[in-house]
């Protein structure tokens, strides 16, 4: 079993990852003083394959959970779906010290984490990941919330869990292509943070896509100890951990035009990654080599590097950038990579730029 911690002072917490790490989750929750009643959140896919273990296994440590499911999907992340939530626990008398176990991918920890972090204004709660996207990203470093018409993550907070616990099995029945898409963040690791992990997936992509456990293992610590760094020194994005957003302000608004549908997370923030290494390229000097090791590698774990977009698609693609978040001041401003391993935060790209290199993303695939 790996254990990373996440150092932030008396929130600090540990994530666990290993094969049937799961068994351990009834200890874990009495080993953090958790109170007898609780609410296991999941979605539909997800409490049909594990939630009745679940239950099973915080029964036998006598916890006393009940099961709130809602619809998979990224519809899901919604206040409608918070407001369900929040009747379910009321209506079973769920209290302060009671606690919520958010048991899914990423849209059940993020709205599990939001309801956690505002039922009764502020219950504890544990994450337990069960798609690679979650495990090596969404769990980690406390950001929570639902979506809102106007755009994705638009209403959240910060508010850490007590533990993490990563169960490789799980990944087990994940659909090819969820995993794939969560491979997209893994290889996002090697490109801001660590020269070392990117040329270890170069490595061992096919061994990581065949889901060997002892590949997986060491490459999802490794992902979750450099968040827990970066969140360590800047819970609130400040300013470093904005560059865990590598590529994810072309993939936000990729998702926004399609209509959050047409690319999962991991495949759009793939093309937003190969569009913002070439621009690291032109601004930051990022060596073309690197920019081809870069697209290949995406390439490799079959996840799409190329967009065609119309004129008008580019208008509406350059529209939805400035929605993001992480817009101050009418600019948009970029993570961009000085070389592998390397990345800063707040780039301002000349729109011109910007608007040569959407037309250069028109390759091969189209919208
Ligand atoms: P998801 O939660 O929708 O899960 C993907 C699909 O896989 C769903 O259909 C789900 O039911 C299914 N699934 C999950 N685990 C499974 C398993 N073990 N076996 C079989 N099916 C399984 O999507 P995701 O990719 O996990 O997460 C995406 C969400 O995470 C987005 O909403 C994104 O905004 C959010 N996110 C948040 C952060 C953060 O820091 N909070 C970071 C990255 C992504
Ligand atoms: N996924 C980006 C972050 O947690 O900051």
């Amino acid at each position: 079993m790996h254990v990373v911690k996440v150092p932030l002072e008396d929130r600090s917490y540990p994530v666990l990852i290993g094969t049937d790490a799961l068994a351990r989750l009834g200890t874990l929750c009495s080993r953090h003083k958790l109170n007898r009643r609780c609410a296991i959140i999941s979605d539909s896919n997800v409490a049909r394959l594990y939630g009745k273990r679940t239950k099973q296994l915080l029964s036998s440590a006598g916890f006393d959970p009940i099961m709130v499911t809602v619809r998979a999907g990224e519809k899901s992340k919604s206040l409608d779906s918070v407001r369900g939530c929040y009747d379910e626990l009321a209506a079973h008398r769920l209290e302060r010290k009671s606690f919520i176990v958010a048991l899914g991918g990423g849209v059940v920890g993020d709205l599990a984490g939001f309801v956690a972090a505002t039922y009764l204004r502020g219950i504890p709660f544990v994450q337990v990941p069960t798609s690679l996207m979650a495990q090596v990203d969404s769990s980690v470093g406390g950001k929570v919330g639902v979506n809102l018409k106007a755009g994705k993550n638009l209403a959240g907070s910060f508010y850490q869990p007590r533990f993490v616990l990563c169960d490789l099995e799980t990944l087990e029945t994940l659909p090819e292509r969820e995993f794939r898409s969560g491979l997209a963040e893994v290889i996002k690791y090697g490109i801001i943070y660590d020269a070392a992990l990117f040329k270890r997936l170069e490595r061992d992509l096919e061994k990581l896509i065949q889901r060997d456990p002892q590949t997986l293992s060491p490459v999802i610590a490794r992902c979750c100890a450099i968040k827990a760094e970066i969140v360590g020194q800047d819970e609130t994005e400040g300013g470093l951990r904005a560059i865990l957003n590598f590529g994810h302000t072309i993939g936000h608004a990729i998702e926004a035009i399609t209509g959050y549908g047409k690319f999962l997370h991991g495949e759009a923030i793939s093309i937003g990654q190969v569009a913002a290494a070439r621009l690291s390229e032109r601004l930051r000097g990022l060596p073309k080599h690197d920019v081809g090791r870069i697209e290949c590698l995406f390439a490799r774990a079959g996840l799409p590097i190329h967009l065609r977009l119309n004129e008008a698609q580019r208008q509406r693609l350059l529209d939805a950038m400035m929605l993001d978040k992480k817009v101050s001041g009418g600019d948009i401003k970029f993570v961009l990579a000085g070389r592998i391993g390397q990345a800063s935060h707040g780039h301002k790209v000349p729109t011109a730029l910007l608007r040569r290199e959407l037309a250069h993303l028109a390759e091969r695939t189209s919208v």
